[in-house]
């Protein structure tokens, strides 16, 4: 049976990274609240005028590279992101040209933070179909854009910027819990067709859209005439809502139980598992989960404190890492585990 392996890992994130401290200039937030509720120390912005195509290109070319294959092998691209440069179309086919991979198909996929779960079963589906023989999977976003506040100056500690006004600072602190737990970057995973014993042994993906209300952007979609209005920026309406403390228990029930069925099924022990790849939204969740499925620390591998949650590009750039390290290496049994907006929620056993 034909399954996939990873011949190339990229990753890229935009910029110097801005400190928890960097963030109280802002808004009224300290190193010590954001470090014991998330594990997060720092997080990188996409610039004005990037979005996340323009970061994905970045770690697709380092993928390439490290692949040593021509661009040209690419015969498919899934690119995934919540945070898309346009609203239409989407980013696959802006990266697909930005490669200079005229004809290729390139599809988009939107499940947030869960998105490289049902990224797995779509390239598996993709190479085993023999739709694909190279699968280009990045996931990228650029959140910069629904930060709750106007002066990045101010951010930056520009010499002679405006000040933070009290009315500025008290908008930014309603959306602080959230503002705290995102960066921006970009994770690409180059996918090939083998004959080697390597690939999916087992997916578990769930979605209950009844939770949509947890972590979502109430402005700029289709149900209103016109789809963006000044009104909704005045009620930022831009700027998601998040129910932080539903999702974590969410996050700490559901991995776990998804964990757990798909080793009874795959009749896998946890403790056959050589890697744990967790998404990184929150550093206590993951320790939660880790305590409840009784994985030692040093099998799930933590980058929260350097990246803050980069959503669909989370597990891409800890492949990344790990690939580069030298700690993930082949014939490996991982398991992959996400959860995210939607809710959609899943893990992946798989021989790397
Ligand atoms: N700095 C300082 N104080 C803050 C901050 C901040 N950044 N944010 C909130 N607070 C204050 C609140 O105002 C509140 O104060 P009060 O008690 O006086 O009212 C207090 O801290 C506690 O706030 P909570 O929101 O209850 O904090 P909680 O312990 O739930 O932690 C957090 C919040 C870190 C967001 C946590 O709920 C979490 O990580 N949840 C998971 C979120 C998540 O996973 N999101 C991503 C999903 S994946 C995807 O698809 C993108």
């Amino acid at each position: 049976m034909m399954g996939f392996e990873i011949i190339g890992t990229g990753h890229y994130v935009p910029g110097k990274p801005y400190t928890n401290d960097d963030l109280t200039r802002v808004m009224d937030t300290s190193d010590e609240w954001i470090t014991k509720r998330s594990g997060i120390r720092q997080r990188h912005y996409a610039p004005e005028g990037v979005g996340a195509t323009d970061l994905g290109v970045e770690a697709a070319k380092k993928a390439i590279e490290a692949a040593g294959i021509s661009p040209k092998q690419i015969d498919y691209i899934v690119f995934a992101t919540m945070t898309p440069d346009f609203l239409f179309p989407g980013p696959g086919p802006l990266l697909g040209a930005k490669l200079g991979l005229e004809g290729v198909p390139a599809i988009d996929i939107r499940q947030q933070c869960c998105a490289m779960i049902y990224g797995l079963q779509l390239v598996d589906g993709l190479i085993k179909s023999g739709a694909a023989k190279t699968v280009l999977f990045v996931g990228a976003e650029a959140h910069a854009g629904f930060m709750p506040w106007d002066n990045w100056d101010a951010l930056d500690n520009v010499p002679g910027h405006k000040p933070v006004t009290p009315e500025e600072r008290e908008r930014a602190n309603q959306h602080r819990a959230l503002a705290v737990l995102f960066g921006d970057g970009a994770g690409a995973l180059l996918f090939r067709a083998t004959d080697r014993d390597a690939g999916l042994r087992g997916l578990k993906v769930h979605t209950d859209g009844a939770h949509a209300n947890l972590l979502y952007v109430p402005g700029g979609g289709f149900r209103t005439r016109p789809y963006w209005s000044a009104s909704m920026f005045d009620e930022q309406a831009h700027i998601p809502r998040m129910d932080g403390k539903e999702l974590f228990k969410f996050a700490v029930t559901r991995l776990p139980e998804c964990a757990r069925a798909l080793c009874a099924e795959q009749k896998v022990e946890i403790g056959q598992i050589d890697w744990f790849l967790a998404h990184q939204a929150n550093q206590r969740i993951n320790e939660f989960i880790r305590e409840k499925l009784k994985v030692p620390a040093e099998k799930m591998p933590m980058n929260i404190d350097r990246f803050g949650n980069t959503s669909a590009a989370t597990i891409p750039i800890l492949i990344d890492e790990q690939t580069r390290a030298g700690s993930l290496k082949k014939g490996e049994l991982n398991l992959v585990l996400a959860l995210g907006a939607g809710i959609h929620w899943g893990c992946a056993l798989v021989r790397w």
